[in-house]
């Protein structure tokens, strides 16, 4: 792939449950190396959107272009070849819970690798520490705090050495301090590791600490999209409500926690 062309192309995607349009012509394009941000109010389609990107659900029309290949229409076996490139961090942090979290982060390097546990164990530790959590490799996921629980499931999804992560509503659950610390590993992440974040959320405060540019969702379309600048300068209504409902929502979590 050249430097320059971007990691994802979307176009004119649609998809229809049960006669229900949920995605109505969705198209947009994501920069290599870049956090891109899907914005949008509960049920406006910001889920499915991911799940088409994985290709866990295929759209019923357009076209998804992923590392350079359209995925729409991969066979399950192609389809693997894109996926195993793209971590996915979930929402629970999906950690088995009678594992510590060293063997937690080891356990897709067991399964789809043949390295030696020495190699292992030193990949392991490395993508521990990427999320500042190697001092707590020892400890089960109920010794682990919500932060360190969705900072472990990063550093499981590093494991495969993903050229790209995907996030949905990364901050949920977390209190102020534990959300900040998680923006900054995904800061770090880019930097460090010039991976491509995609990240769906309606977090403001997160969105302004780490978001390049993306996409605003109303019911299946795109009302914006740019820069958060250019998103803030949106003259559509539904895009000035959603700021200013959330803006509201994130001085009542401030004042809440005078
Ligand atoms: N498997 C499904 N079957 C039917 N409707 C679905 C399914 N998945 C999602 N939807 C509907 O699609 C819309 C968008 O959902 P979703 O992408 O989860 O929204 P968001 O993540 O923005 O909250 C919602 O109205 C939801 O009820
Ligand atoms: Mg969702």
């Amino acid at each position: 792939m050249e430097q320059n062309e971007n990691i994802i192309e979307v176009s004119n995607l649609k998809l229809s449950f049960d006669d229900r349009v949920i995605l109505d012509g969705i198209s947009f394009q994501v920069k290599p190396k870049s956090i891109f941000v899907i914005l949008g109010g509960s049920g406006s389609g910001k889920t499915t959107i991911l799940r088409n990107l994985l290709g866990l659900i295929k759209p019923d029309s357009g076209n998804i272009r992923i590392f350079g290949t359209n995925i729409v229409g991969l066979s399950d076996d192609e389809l693997y070849g894109v996926r195993k490139r793209i971590g996915m961090v979930f929402q629970g942090g999906a950690l088995f819970n009678s594992m510590t979290l060293g063997e937690n982060v080891a356990l897709p390097l067991e399964e789809y690798t043949t390295y030696p546990s020495s190699v292992i164990d030193s990949i392991v530790d490395w993508n521990l520490n990427l999320v500042d959590l190697l001092h707590a490799k020892h400890l089960l996921p109920a010794q682990l705090s919500g932060g360190m629980k969705k900072r472990a499931s990063i550093a499981r999804a590093l494991s495969m050495n993903p050229e790209m992560l995907f996030f949905d509503e990364h901050t949920t659950g977390l209190d102020p301090v534990m959300a900040a610390e998680l923006d900054e590993i995904i800061l770090r992440l880019k930097r460090e590791l010039d991976i491509t974040v995609v990240v769906v959320t309606h977090d403001m405060t997160s969105i302004r600490r780490i978001a390049d540019c993306g996409i605003m969702l109303y019911d299946g379309h795109i009302i914006t999209r740019g820069t958060l600048a250019e998103m803030e300068a949106s003259t559509d209504i539904r895009a000035i409500e959603f700021f200013r409902n959330h803006e509201a929502k994130e001085k009542e979590k401030i004042n809440g926690d005078k």
